[in-house]
C-alpha cells in the first residue's frame, strides 16, 4: 500500500513555496514600515484556550479542531488560528498591561474542514495583533496596512473590503434577541444549520450560504441599527479615516465573523477571483479577550491573511527570479573537485550571486542544457584539460561567446561580466 499525504494537508512544491516566500517578503517589508514586531507562538496549545477564547459554539471548536491527549493525558490542540495564542502569550509574558503592542506572526494553522479549492486542513496565515489602543485609529491603520499589501502585490483592484460593526456586548445582545424573534417566525423555512444556530449562535446565521434563508434575511433587523453611542462613534471615526485615505469599502451587515471574540469593528477582504473561498483576510476588534485569559481589560484588534489563497491569486502573474546566475559544469574527477571549490570562492567573492554546481557524471552537452533550463546567464566549464592548466572557460549563454580565464582571476572577471541585479 502506498503511503499518501493526509487528506487536506498540502505538499508545497518549490514553485508554490517560492510564491509563498515572495508574498512573505513583501508583507514583511510593509509590516516593517509600520513598526510591527515579529513573534512566534506555539503550534500546540491547551485545548481549553481555544474553547474559551474562540468560543464553544463556533464551527472551529464544535467540529474542526485537531485535538488529542498527549502522553501525560493533557488535552492539546493544534492551533486553528493565532489570536488566542498571542493573547495567552501576551498575558503570560507581561506584554500587555499598560503597554501598546504591534505584533505579527506567520505559520501553519489546522482546521478539520471539508477540503476544497482554497480550503485546506493545514493552511498558512500571516496574522497581526495590536494591544492597548482603544480608538478607531488603530483599526484604520490595520486596514491601511492590508490595502497597502494588496497594492504592493498588485491586485488591490480585484479585492473588496467588507466592513461592519457588531457593537458592544450590550448592543449585540439586544440585536441578538431581535434577530432571534424575527427568525423564529420562520422556523419552518430555515435550513438545518441555521435552525441549530438559532439557539446556539444566531448571529452566524447571517453568513449562511442557503438561498432560502438568505431571502429571509433580506428583511431581518440589521446590527448597525442597534449600535450604542460609543460604538457608533467608533465606527464613524473609522469610516471617516478610510474615506480620507480613499480606501474603498462596503458596509455589510452580514459580516459577523466565525469566531466569538469580536466586538465593534469586523471586516473581511474578499477577492473576486477565487470562487467560493474568496476571503483572503479577516479580522476585527476583540476588547474583551485579554480578560478571558485572566488579564486586565486591554483593547485588542487584529487580522489574519490566508497565504494559500493569496498564492492562488498570484500563481499566474508572479514573476519569480531564476535560481541560478552561474552554472558550473565540469568533466572528470579533478574538474568536478575544482568546480565545487571554485563555486565556494564565487559565493564569497561576489555579492548576491546564485551558483549551481553540476554534481552529475552527465555529458557536457546535457550539463549545458541544464544550465539553460535553470536560467543561468553564465556557465563555467572546467574540463580535465582546463583543470590541470589552472583555467576555466566562461561562456555567456545568451550570446554563446566564451573566454579562457585563469582560476585566480575568475572572480574579478565575473564581477565585471555580470551586471548588477
Ligand atoms: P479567520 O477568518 O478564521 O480569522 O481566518 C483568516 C483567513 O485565513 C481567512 O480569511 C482565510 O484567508 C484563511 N483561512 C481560514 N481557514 C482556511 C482554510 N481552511 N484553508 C485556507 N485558508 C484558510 C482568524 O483566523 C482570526 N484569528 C483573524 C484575526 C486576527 N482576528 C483578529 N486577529
Amino acid at each position: 500500500m502506498k503511503i499518501q499525504a493526509v487528506r487536506g494537508m498540502q505538499d508545497l512544491l518549490p514553485r508554490k513555496k517560492k510564491i509563498f516566500r515572495f508574498i512573505e517578503d513583501k508583507v514583511r517589508d510593509v509590516l516593517d514600515s509600520y513598526g510591527y514586531r515579529e513573534i512566534g507562538i506555539p503550534v500546540l496549545e491547551s485545548t481549553d484556550l481555544f474553547c474559551r477564547l474562540v468560543g464553544e459554539a463556533t464551527d472551529i471548536v464544535e467540529k474542526e479542531m485537531y485535538t488529542f491527549d498527549d502522553r501525560n493525558g493533557d488535552s492539546l490542540t493544534l492551533r486553528p488560528e493565532g489570536t488566542a495564542g498571542v493573547v495567552r502569550m501576551g498575558q503570560e509574558r507581561g506584554l500587555l498591561f499598560n503597554q501598546t503592542q504591534r505584533l505579527w506572526y506567520a505559520g501553519p494553522m489546522f482546521r478539520h474542514e471539508r477540503p476544497q479549492k482554497g480550503r485546506y486542513r493545514q493552511f498558512e496565515q500571516i496574522g497581526v495583533e495590536c494591544f492597548g489602543m482603544a480608538g478607531p485609529e488603530i483599526d484604520a491603520e490595520l486596514l491601511f496596512i492590508t490595502y497597502r499589501i494588496w497594492q504592493v502585490l498588485g491586485f488591490a483592484d480585484g479585492v473588496k473590503l467588507e466592513l461592519n460593526s457588531i457593537g458592544s456586548k450590550a448592543c449585540r445582545l439586544e440585536y441578538r434577541n431581535k434577530l432571534v424573534s424575527y427568525l423564529s417566525r420562520y422556523r419552518d423555512a430555515l435550513d438545518q444549520d441555521s435552525l441549530r444556530r438559532l439557539d446556539s449562535n444566531p448571529l452566524r446565521i447571517l453568513d449562511t450560504k442557503d438561498s432560502a434563508t438568505r431571502d429571509l434575511l433580506k428583511d431581518a433587523p440589521v446590527v448597525t441599527d442597534f449600535l450604542d453611542r460609543e460604538s457608533r462613534k467608533h465606527f464613524d471615526g473609522l469610516k471617516s479615516l478610510l474615506d480620507q485615505r480613499q480606501v474603498p469599502y462596503n458596509i455589510n451587515g452580514s459580516i459577523v465573523r466565525g469566531l466569538d471574540y469580536y466586538n465593534n469593528t469586523v471586516f473581511e477582504w474578499v477577492s473576486n477571483d477565487l470562487g467560493s473561498q474568496g476571503t483572503i483576510c479577516g479580522g476585527g476588534r476583540y476588547d474583551g479577550l485579554v480578560e478571558q485569559v485572566g488579564g486586565r481589560a486591554t483593547p485588542g484588534v487584529g487580522f489574519a491573511i490566508g497565504l494559500d489563497r493569496l498564492a492562488m491569486l498570484l500563481e499566474d502573474h508572479c514573476e519569480t527570479s531564476s535560481e541560478c546566475d552561474i552554472y558550473v559544469a565540469s568533466l572528470g574527477k579533478i574538474g568536478k573537485e575544482k568546480s565545487l571549490l571554485l563555486a565556494e570562492d564565487l559565493r564569497v567573492g561576489l555579492k548576491n550571486i546564485k551558483v549551481i554546481v553540476d554534481c552529475t557524471e552527465a555529458k557536457l552537452k546535457s550539463q549545458m542544457k541544464k544550465a539553460n533550463a535553470d536560467g543561468a546567464r553564465l556557465a563555467i566549464i572546467i574540463g580535465e584539460e582546463e583543470a590541470t592548466k589552472g583555467e576555466v572557460i566562461v561562456k555567456h549563454l545568451e550570446t554563446g561567446l566564451q573566454s579562457q580565464v585563469s582560476f585566480n582571476s575568475v572572480t574579478d572577471y565575473l564581477a565585471k561580466a555580470l551586471p548588477e541585479g
